[in-house]
């Protein structure tokens, strides 16, 4: 994967448009609609970050693995958290390996320290954590997962590996990628990220699927699930989602939700039913009374029509 010397980019052999990508998005079962799996094949044919922001659940870390799958690339994962800096991202040097070397060469009668130091930082003593990994590992996908929780500081610093792509290392030197890897970033905007990140990548903002969209993807994923309950979930969920909660269920919820009722050896959902399986869709206590009621109504409805 060349990308300066191929004409298409990162896309893989015979991917020459976006819905060609779906399609071998699909085969790895993931259903991108027109907008996703553009973003995806312009990323790829662009050889930009792609930068995937939306609501929790409505499937934007999962891009980020169903791309490996397509690819046939090894997916380096970078959660991020509070807290979180550049030597955590980056790389760390393993202390214990190098203090047994240490003993072992001081053992060996190695007394120069010069000759000491520089066998201790050498690279066999370095751990790659996820940013050096990727850098070092062609093809590969990089995902950064959950931006949004680290901070600015951190988020600076990654624009400006996510813009040379290279990383230096002051006992070692450089490393460069030899073909920068795929990125995919995602954030739940619980915060906003900066322009300048989202302006180094292609940004997408994700939505939650259509009906049928949701249909499909849970028929594809919770194979047991009659279609007559694939539609009563969907419907019931895609409703909650309108209506004023803390945390909106996203397509996580669908699936999972479906999985406890086909689980209960459910065929078709009913209102009690519906209401004893809620702590799969809303994770709430607040969101779970205030929907309690409305799901009972809105199950009845599903139920009738
Ligand atoms: N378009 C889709 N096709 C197939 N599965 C999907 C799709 N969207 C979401 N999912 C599934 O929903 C779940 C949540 O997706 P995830 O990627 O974790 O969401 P997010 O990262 O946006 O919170 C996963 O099991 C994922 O496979
Ligand atoms: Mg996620």
């Amino acid at each position: 994967m060349d990308a300066e010397n191929h004409p298409q980019g990162l896309l893989p052999e015979g991917v020459t448009s976006p819905a060609v990508l779906a399609e071998r998005l699909e085969a790895h079962d993931y259903l991108a609609d027109t907008g996703l799996a553009t973003a995806c094949f312009l990323a790829l044919r662009l050889h930009r970050p792609l930068f995937l922001e939306g609501d929790a659940g409505v499937g934007k870390t999962s891009v980020g693995h169903v791309l490996a799958g397509v690819l046939d690339a090894p997916l380096i994962r970078l959660q991020c958290y509070e807290g979180i800096d550049a030597s955590q991202a980056l790389y760390d040097w393993d202390f214990p390996r190098q203090l047994l070397h240490l003993r072992a060469a001081e053992a060996g009668g190695e007394r120069d320290p010069d000759r000491l130091e520089a066998e201790l930082f050498d690279r066999r003593f370095l751990l790659a954590r996820p940013l050096l990994a990727a850098l070092e590992t062609t093809p590969s996908v990089l995902l950064i997962d959950e931006v949004d929780r680290a901070d600015d500081e951190f988020e600076a610093f990654l624009l400006e590996v996510l813009s040379d792509f290279t990383v230096s290392i002051p006992e070692l030197g450089t490393v460069r990628a030899e073909v920068p890897p795929v990125v995919v970033v995602t954030s739940n905007r619980t915060r906003e990220v900066h322009d300048a990140l989202k302006r180094r990548c292609y940004y997408h903002w994700v939505e939650h699927p259509d009906f049928a969209r949701e249909v499909a993807i849970v028929e594809r994923r919770v194979p047991g699930a009659s279609g007559r309950l694939a539609e009563q979930v969907t419907s019931t969920v895609q409703r909650l989602r309108t209506a004023d909660l803390l945390k909106p269920p996203g397509v996580a919820e669908t699936l999972d939700w479906t999985e406890a009722l086909v689980a209960l050896g459910t065929t078709e959902l009913e209102p009690e039913l519906a209401s004893a399986t809620l702590g799969s869709v809303l994770k709430y206590r607040e969101d779970q009374e205030r929907a309690r009621q409305q799901v009972a109504g809105i199950v009845q409805e599903t139920v009738a029509g």
